[in-house]
């Protein structure tokens, strides 16, 4: 492809990005990317100067205009700020304003929080709003007076002294973090797209016609700049002004007189940002005196006043080496990119989850394509985008027909995942069970990590998990190459970890979707292991309790031949309790701890049946009413039992009260 017709459809594809960033709120590739694109689009304009032209998206500031809102022409234009990676480039900045102001004294500097949020001017004439815009192409904004009216912190009259006659108030519109996962979640619910982060957010809340005060009253204006000012003399004084007329300036403001206190400035927010209920990403510096940043001037693009240092990127770009395929505990077979090695925030990135192949269609990812790899905090590296601008020799990503690890078929299920359904026939999924079974939520087995798990599954040692309890030291020792010390610490380990709560008996089986909580919940359902075992697919109450899936899930899995013998085998050499079995669930039923009396036949149960209920639930059955009994269940005959409890003012019950106790708390025999 020529040069010349590169650098068109680099233009093309920039101006619809920003179409689809500014006008739509909905970004087609991140700002990472969007960035490199630009940066490559200046490097081929340089070689072709002709080519150079005004409406190139390199020499412009924000987007098209919407056509559905009224354009407003900002009284000066509303500019970007250059961004710098670095205090290097922040001296270098520095330097150079030394060098235009021709001046050699202390400069005072102003600190801020780089907001990422919505760039808006407000109009103020003789004390009132008179209208609101975004930033829109720098010279029109939009028309967002009727919604910025919801907006918290923009007073519609300016109040007190020094009011000027026309004034321009600039900042950001933000959503609270918390905001936009609330919004999020409304618009999940509601099956409608949701926004990729909380300035998108508030981008789409403020350019929406519809009526959503709503979440208009969410968003925020932080005021932090001007465009049309007079009689100011200093970036301070300004500020100090725009608090007394009620706009909200976030207090991490700061005035320095020295402008190597930036660096401490930088360090404390570095510290700061992600306690900040609002995303920022970097800070700003900027000149104090209004008359040296007058002198100082802007281009196009930006001021030569003021600079935004932005954060390290949790993103880069990479490229995708291959895919390799992992067996998982439950037998899904999960994608892994294997990526050209890439140093994240100090930490070194080769691989990435792709999850599953679904997603990797819908991204559109090719082996050797140019990926963006974020990772932010201890998130798992994860990529989010495909340069596919940059796209070359690329390869398919085929999915396997058969297990990576055992050869057996792979099958497709419903939800499109594929897995391999060898269950503990597979290695992987054996290896990977016995870690799940032997960690700290089941089994807490000291240990026997990842490397003693492998020599014990390839030298047969353990294939069902009730084989690990008839290891003994002489075997360990031997086989996992340690000393009788080692050895003999780990057998005390599993010795000890005989005794287990259900709870976590339950957790270390493996059972999809059940982990720590939903064990919990399970053991206090149950109490006991028989009960758990006779597991009803049609319990409704339980059903209520811990959804349909896991009840299948937890049915299916102990109705299995194999798994049940598992278990069996399991049950016979550890020993269950239960934290649960005197709950506060239990003992606020009418049974509990009491002493009872039975008379008379019920048509329904047997006498047997009855007691075993009442014994589980810790009531005394007696067979004589005197005043220590609290409850008489009377069947068919109103006999002298009868007269007697109601002698003594003791509560009756008839079968059919009974019954709807008996099903209320059966669960529990
Ligand atoms: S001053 C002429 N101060 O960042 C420069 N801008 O990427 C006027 N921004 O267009 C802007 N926080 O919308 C300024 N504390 C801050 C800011 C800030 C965020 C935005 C602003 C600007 C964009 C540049």
């Amino acid at each position: 492809m020529s040069l010349i017709i590169k650098i068109e459809k680099l233009k093309f594809l920039l101006k619809k990005y920003s179409y689809f960033y500014y006008n739509l709120s909905s970004p087609l590739i991140s700002d990472l990317e969007y960035d490199y694109l630009v940066l490559i689009l200046k490097k081929l304009e340089k070689k072709f100067i002709s080519l150079n032209s005004l409406n190139s998206p390199t020499k412009n500031v924000g987007s098209f205009l919407s056509p559905y809102f009224f354009k407003i022409k900002h009284l000066t234009p509303m500019l970007s700020l250059k961004n710098i990676f670095s205090m290097k480039e922040y001296f270098i900045f520095i330097k150079k304003i030394y060098k235009k102001l021709n001046y050699s004294k202390k400069l005072n500097v102003s600190c801020e929080l780089k907001f990422d949020g919505v760039a808006v001017n407000l109009l103020y004439k003789n004390n009132k709003l008179i209208h609101a815009a975004t930033r829109g192409n720098g010279f029109f904004g939009e028309d967002i007076t009727e919604n910025i009216l919801n907006v918290k912190f923009v007073p519609l009259y300016l109040f007190g002294k020094n009011v000027p006659k026309l004034i321009e108030i600039r900042g950001e519109i933000v959503l609270l973090r918390s905001d936009f996962l609330n919004l999020n979640n409304y618009y999940k619910n509601k099956n409608k797209n949701i926004f990729s982060n909380a300035r998108n957010a508030a981008s789409g809340i403020l350019r929406t016609k519809k009526n959503n005060i709503e979440f208009l009253k969410k968003l925020i204006f932080f005021c932090h700049s001007y465009g049309y000012i007079k009689y100011f003399k200093n970036h301070y004084n300004f500020i100090k002004q725009c608090k007394l007329w009620g706009f909200y300036v976030h207090n991490s403001i700061k005035f320095f007189n020295s402008i190597n206190s930036v660096k401490e400035f930088l360090n404390i927010i570095l510290k700061k940002r992600y306690f900040f209920q609002f995303d920022i990403d970097g800070i700003v510096i900027k000149i104090n005196s209004i008359f040296k940043q007058k002198i100082l001037g802007y281009n196009r693009v930006f001021p030569f006043w003021a600079i935004a240092l932005k954060f390290n990127s949790n993103k880069k770009k990479t490229k995708l080496l291959d895919v390799e395929f992992k067996v998982g505990k439950s037998g899904i077979i999960t994608p892994i990119a294997i990526l050209k090695p890439v140093n994240i925030s100090g930490v070194n990135i080769k691989k990435a989850l792709l999850y599953n192949k679904n997603i990797i269609r819908k991204m559109d990812l090719y082996i050797g394509d140019f990926v963006i790899l974020v990772r932010s905090g201890d998130v798992i590296p994860k990529i989010i985008n495909v340069i596919k601008s940059l796209r070359k020799d690329v390869f398919y990503i085929r999915f396997p027909k058969f297990c990576p690890i055992c050869n057996n078929k792979i099958i497709k299920n419903k939800n499109n995942l594929y897995y391999c359904n060898a269950g503990l026939n597979c290695k992987a999924q054996l290896k990977k069970k016995f870690l799940h079974f032997v960690s700290f939520n089941g089994f807490n087995i000291f240990g026997l990590g990842k490397k003693n798990i492998t020599l014990l599954i390839k030298n047969n040692l353990i294939k069902n998990f009730s084989d690990l309890f008839y290891l003994n030291v002489k075997k360990i020792s031997f086989f996992l190459g340690i000393g009788k010390k080692l050895s003999s610490n780990i057998i005390i380990s599993i010795e000890s970890s005989k005794k287990i709560k259900f709870s976590n008996f339950i957790y270390s089986l493996c059972i999809k979707d059940v982990g720590v909580v939903m064990s919990k919940k399970l053991a206090f359902y149950f109490v006991f292991v028989k009960f758990f075992l006779l597991i009803d697919i049609n319990d409704k109450k339980l059903i209520n309790y811990v959804g349909i899936n896991v009840v299948k899930n937890v049915f299916f899995y102990v109705n299995s031949i194999k798994n049940k013998k598992n278990i069996l085998n399991l049950i016979n050499v550890v020993n269950i309790y239960n934290e649960n079995k005197e709950t506060k669930y239990l003992k606020n039923n009418i049974f509990y701890n009491k002493n009872i009396v039975l008379t008379g036949k019920l048509n329904k149960l047997s006498r047997s049946k009855i007691n075993f209920f009442l014994l589980n639930l810790k009531a005394n059955v007696k067979n004589f009413i005197s005043k220590n009994i609290k409850l008489l269940i009377v069947g068919n005959t109103y006999g002298k039992k009868y007269e007697k409890a109601k002698e003594l003012n003791i509560k009756i019950i008839n079968e059919k009260e009974f019954l709807f106790f008996y099903f209320k708390y059966k669960i529990y025999y």
